[in-house]
């Protein structure tokens, strides 16, 4: 019996009621999943059912529904790190968002630099190496600037091919063996690029670097495990995978986090404190202070259950099928020229382009008049669009509820903006 789950669009749009709404009296084509996916109702409903019943703070009470809410957060990170493909629970520290999970490793290597006695893989300073690609999303790039400036390490960087892929020709002089952490994108937020991990990782590992990746494009699309991509860090985030906002992970290999200092202080990540000094808790509590999104862990933790009946597999060849359907109507439409891959190989259905003569603010309105949402603006990667030699872009992203017919509605829309700015 084949027991493989079918993608049905039209029944997993069923779930998601705001994409039956209308905006400026057109029904809504909803193409910016890159900034935030919408959420269905399978995750809303746990989250207000968690409200109303069970609503408590975790691991601080012997009370029934101190014990049910720390159940609940326990059984997200478990199935987050299954998910993932994570070998423990443990090894997922629950965070904000992929920017928080950033700092937190970042931070790690700026406190082992003030700490005597520090694990020496997190010690930095001047002569050491921090590596990344000109493609990063602000968040990728900003913390390990200011880590190399409070350090005095040099910060480095892997450039783009006209073509929208990390240039790997010069891997070996980018990344030395004074490179003590490379940390990568796998999926661009702005180009749509998939990256091949393996030669990044392996040059890492031949010269003793840590290795993260930045995965906040890449778990809601594509089966990712990060036991097979061989990387010491994973961060991504809730949002983007039919999640809550407020809640992300940093997935670490436990002999990592064990190894690293605390990044917020405060209750909850200690084990001994008394008026001169504090003993830390084992991770990942040493890494969550304060209580954390207790009701969006819940709603994360339905969401991946979600994903996963569909199936990753099933959700990539969809997103492959729109990035393919997309690129050639984008190719009809004139003066557009697509920033980043413009093959369906090796790339999501996350899509940037310029219009000529057109700024994106404007694209974006006269979008948003026809009832299609997009992105506007350098998607927080100013760098990457800089390297495109623009300042801005429109950035279209779909995902497992958008259909062919709304990305026929972005191109019709497209013509339109030409007509009003000719
Ligand atoms: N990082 C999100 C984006 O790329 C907000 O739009």
């Amino acid at each position: 019996m084949n027991t493989a789950p079918t993608f049905d669009v039209d029944a997993i749009r069923a779930d998601f009621p705001i994409l039956n709404r209308d905006v400026n009296g057109q029904s809504l084509a909803y193409l910016d999943s890159a900034a935030t996916s919408q959420r269905p109702i399978q995750v809303t409903e746990a989250m207000r059912e968690f409200t109303q019943q069970s609503n408590a703070n975790i691991s601080r009470s012997v009370h029934t529904l101190g014990a049910e809410a720390t159940e609940a957060y326990e059984g997200a990170r478990a199935r987050i790190a299954d998910f993932i493909g994570a070998p423990a629970a443990e090894e997922i520290v629950f965070v904000k968002n992929s920017t928080e999970g950033i700092n937190l490793l970042a931070y790690a290597f700026q406190n082992a630099s003030a700490e005597r006695g520090a694990d020496a893989r997190f010690q930095l300073g001047p002569g050491d190496e921090i590596v990344i690609t000109e493609m990063e999303h602000h968040s990728n790039l900003v913390p390990w600037q200011q880590l190399a400036e409070r350090t005095g390490a040099t910060l480095k960087w892997l450039e783009i091919t006209d073509h929208g892929r990390i240039e790997l020709e010069n891997l070996d002089e980018v990344i030395t063996d004074r490179c003590k952490i490379v940390s990568f994108v796998h999926v661009s937020n702005l180009l749509g690029t998939v990256n091949p991990t393996e030669a990044i990782v392996k040059r890492a590992r031949e010269v003793g670097a840590l290795v993260a990746m930045d995965g906040s494009q890449a778990a809601p699309h594509i089966p990712v495990n990060v036991t097979e991509l061989g990387v010491d860090f994973y961060i991504f985030t809730g949002h983007k995978m039919l999640g809550p906002t407020g809640i992300g992970a940093i997935w670490g290999k436990t002999e990592l986090l064990e190894a690293m200092p605390p990044f917020i202080s405060g209750g909850s990540m200690v084990s001994t404190v008394t008026m001169e000094r504090t003993t830390f808790a084992p991770p990942p509590a040493k890494f969550e202070g304060g209580t954390p999104p207790i009701t969006e862990a819940v709603g994360w933790h339905v969401a991946i259950d979600y994903l996963d009946k569909i199936g990753m597999d099933n959700v990539r060849s969809h997103e492959k099928e729109l990035a393919a359907y997309m690129l050639d109507s984008l190719d009809q439409v004139d003066g557009l020229t697509v920033i980043g891959p413009k093959v369906p190989i090796g790339r999501g259905a996350t899509v940037s382009f310029d219009l000529d003569g057109v700024h994106p603010h404007d694209v974006g309105q006269v979008l948003d008049a026809h009832g299609v949402a997009v992105r506007v603006g350098h998607h927080c990667a100013k760098p990457t669009c800089i390297r495109f030699g623009v300042n801005a872009t429109t950035r279209a992203s779909a995902y497992i509820y958008t259909t062919k017919s709304e990305i026929d509605r972005l191109a019709s829309a497209l013509d339109k903006v030409r007509d009003v700015f000719a």
